[in-house]
């Protein structure tokens, strides 16, 4: 079988990431969320109480770390060097700064080159913001996700609930509105719609509606 990649881009909890896991799951091919590798890297910036501006110190902690994303039934697990970190990435207060660090273009360099070895050798359905338009430009199938604030905020509080993490709806909504804010207009790879990726309002779809949607468009290439 020839290789395909298919990138789905949006903005923050547009249900980029359980979509994408579907469709990895029904194609038999890698899921790769480079959200969470974006979310690794600040977990131990945090963690070494490191001024996450400093773009320095921040490819210092890149650099001497191991950030590895490992394929699982549910989806992917994210490990730094052994240390399993799938769940702590996800708390709020690296939720809060992720944004922060992905700002810097040093760091977005070296996750992009990675994200693009990943994407080399395997049939991929990878996430994030800039896939269509900066990682995977020749990705056979490209994505925008969109949905409005107050449904997104919705389903990330009821996936929080379900986590068990902490989540209050209006606190959620204006987070995301602020990650939305500094991901679009950041100066390197900003949140964009690539030119030629399909746009897809998702807010009164189902996951499984979306999910079909974008199976249907990536017919021609399985
Ligand atoms: O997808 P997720 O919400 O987990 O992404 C967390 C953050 O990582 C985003 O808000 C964004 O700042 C950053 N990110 C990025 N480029 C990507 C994926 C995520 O800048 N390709």
């Amino acid at each position: 079988m020839e290789l395909i990649s298919i990138a789905i881009d949006g903005p923050a909890a547009a249900g980029k990431s359980t979509v994408a896991k579907q469709i990895a799951k029904k194609l038999g091919i890698i899921y790769v969320d480079t959200g969470a590798m974006y979310r690794a890297l600040t977990y131990q910036t945090l963690q070494e109480n490191i001024d996450l501006e400093d773009e320095k110190a921040v490819m210092e902690i890149l650099n001497k770390i191991d950030i590895r994303l490992a394929q699982d039934k549910e989806g992917q697990r994210v490990f730094i060097n052994e240390k399993d970190v799938t769940e702590a990435v996800r708390y709020p207060d690296v939720t809060a700064s992720v944004s922060v660090i992905a700002k810097h273009p040093l760091v977005r360099k070296k996750m992009v080159a990675a994200q693009q070895e990943l994407a080399q050798d395997n049939s991929v359905v990878m996430d994030g913001r800039d896939i269509g338009s900066h990682v995977l430009p020749d990705a056979d199938v490209k994505i925008f996700l969109i949905a409005s604030v107050t449904e997104r905020a919705k389903r990330r509080f009821e996936e929080n609930r379900q986590k068990g993490i902490p989540a209050d709806l209006h606190t959620l909504e204006k987070e995301i509105e602020k990650r939305d804010e500094l991901d679009s207009t950041r100066e390197a790879s900003p949140l964009v719609k690539a030119e030629d990726a399909v746009e897809l309002d998702t807010t009164s779809l189902s996951i499984d509606d979306v999910t079909n949607k974008i199976l249907e468009i990536c017919q021609p290439f399985i």
